[in-house]
């Protein structure tokens, strides 16, 4: 479960405050996949950073099963995976030795990481490749071998911002499926999308946030309903003429 109360980010760089995230209130169950889908710069990766325990909120709580983030980080982290553009793998090593690697960097046992990465290469159809170096794989290879690593210890809440950005329509289907699976099996899940197609099919709620706000939350067949609109571009569009934001979300 995560759960964000009153959010508020603002970066102030030489003398000058952006507002990044503006009191923005959510919450994720357990058996849930939350999206959060707005244009670039709306505040999408600064939310899920601090719901990550990577940024200090300047206002506001946020809670992961209970654990509240600027409290205990560390408790947090290891309930969490969390994938973000930012964080690429790259160099000699192979997925399998990056998953040993992090592995014991969780404090896994041996066996535990070896299950896990049979597991996750399956699951993620990636043992045609576990044993070639990062710098040899593909951006969708690459990508699985990421998502992997980030759920190495079988986390019960999963943050994922853009987790198909950059991938071919088949390696994204099988991120998708995996998140899809990882919601039956009752994890927390969490991403952001700028996608709407994508929004609509995985997510059970989907939160527009336009210009750091939270503007409509629901699933897409209530924001249909609350918006009078026949699909869920329309209402993003009307939300966001409302707004005045003008940049576009793809609608792929
Ligand atoms: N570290 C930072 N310092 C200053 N401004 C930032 C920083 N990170 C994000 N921003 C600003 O906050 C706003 C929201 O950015 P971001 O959360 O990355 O949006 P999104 O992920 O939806 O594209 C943008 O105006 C961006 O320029
Ligand atoms: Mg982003």
């Amino acid at each position: 479960m995560i759960e964000v109360t009153a959010l508020t980010k603002e970066f102030t760089q030489k003398k000058t405050t952006t507002t990044a995230v503006s009191d923005v209130t959510f919450r994720v169950e357990p058996g849930k996949i939350y999206g959060l889908l707005g244009p670039n710069g709306a505040g999408k990766t600064t939310t899920l950073r601090c719901i990550a325990t990577l940024l200090r909120p300047t206002k506001g709580t946020i809670t992961v099963n209970g654990i509240d983030v600027t409290k205990e980080p560390r408790r947090v982290r290891d309930t969490i995976g969390f994938l973000t553009g930012d964080m690429k793998l790259s160099g000699n090593l192979s997925p399998r030795e990056l998953l040993r690697f992090f592995g014991d960097l969780n404090h896994l046992e041996r066996d535990t990481t070896e299950k896990r990465i049979g597991w996750l290469a399956d699951y993620l159809d990636m043992n045609d490749f576990l044993d070639r170096p990062v710098a040899k794989l593909s951006t969708g290879m690459t990508q699985k071998a990421t998502i992997a690593v980030s759920l190495i210890h079988d986390p019960d809440v999963i943050i994922f911002d853009e987790p198909t950005a950059g991938l071919d329509i088949l390696a994204a289907k099988t991120v998708v499926d995996f998140l899809y699976d990882s919601k039956e099996r009752g994890r927390t899940v969490m991403l952001s999308t700028h996608i709407m197609s994508e929004a609509e099919k995985l997510c059970d709620t989907i939160g527009i946030l336009l210009e750091g706000e939270l503007v409509a939350e629901g699933s897409k067949d209530a924001l249909m309903v609350a918006h009078d609109k026949p699909n869920l571009e329309e209402v993003f569009f009307s939300l966001a003429e409302k707004k005045g934001a003008t940049e576009e979300v793809a609608h792929a």
